[in-house]
């Protein structure tokens, strides 16, 4: 199964897609957290991806899809994948269906996790991030074990939250006729405990 979790940053992509896949049995593919890694291993590609993120803007298409194509070649993403936030551009999921069919695959659902902008700022605000395994907490929804040193994202600011927002509202909301055209949209209300939202995307996709 491929399938894509769509929807604002701090929509609960990245730790529901954590709960899927154990069910699903195939990987998170995050193009955020791919950028991150690059980041953190001060390689030039890292320091491209840094100059975008730091301001919340989106990377270029072209880069993009070229992490994307090398990382769909390695073996654990042979029998499908959980698409989280990418794609993010009209570009990028036509660019994605051609990786996809040379692969003889198609996306089969793509979940949006909706989610007013009110609780987006405080979701991104209060994350905190476990450097070490990379799992995400909220200080309030979703604490971390006390004793556990956990950090915050550099681009996790109220400032570059908004800029994020409207970049997804500018250029990534606007790819989503893409999929509803072929039926393969599943609006999720993202608000509610985490439980709550991973058994309401449970149901969208039937397991
Ligand atoms: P990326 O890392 O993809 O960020 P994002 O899409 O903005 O998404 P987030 O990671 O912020 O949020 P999420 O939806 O995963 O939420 P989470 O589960 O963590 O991208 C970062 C940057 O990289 C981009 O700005 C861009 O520059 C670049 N980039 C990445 N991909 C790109 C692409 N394809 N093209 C171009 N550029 C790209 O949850 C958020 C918080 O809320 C957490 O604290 C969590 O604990 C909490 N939470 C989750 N669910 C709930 C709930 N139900 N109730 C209360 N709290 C909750």
């Amino acid at each position: 199964m491929d399938l894509i979790l769509f929807g604002p940053p701090g929509a609960g992509k990245g730790t529901q897609a954590a709960r899927l896949i154990d069910l699903l049995e195939i990987p998170q593919i995050s193009t955020g957290d791919m950028m991150r890694a690059a980041r953190k291993s001060g390689t030039e590609l890292g320091k491209k991806f840094d100059s975008y993120m730091s301001d919340g803007k989106l990377v270029p298409d072209e880069m993009v899809i070229a992490l994307m194509e090398e990382r769909l070649t390695q073996p654990d993403a042979a029998k499908g994948a959980i698409f989280d936030g990418f794609p993010r551009t009209q570009n990028q999921a036509e660019a994605l269906d051609v990786l996809l069919e040379k692969l003889g695959r198609k996306i089969s659902k793509l979940v949006v996790l909706e989610v007013p902008v009110k609780n987006i700022v405080e979701r991104v605000v209060g994350r905190r991030v476990d450097p070490a395994s990379g799992q995400t907490y909220h200080i309030r929804y979703n604490p971390p074990p006390s004793g556990l040193e956990v950090i915050q994202r550099s681009d996790d600011t109220e400032d570059v939250v908004h800029q994020r927002y409207e970049g997804y509202k500018a250029k990534t909301e606007p790819a989503l006729p893409y999929y509803e055209a072929r039926g393969l949209v599943a609006r999720v209300d993202g608000v509610g405990s985490l439980d709550e939202v991973f058994e309401r995307i449970k149901n969208a996709l039937g397991v």
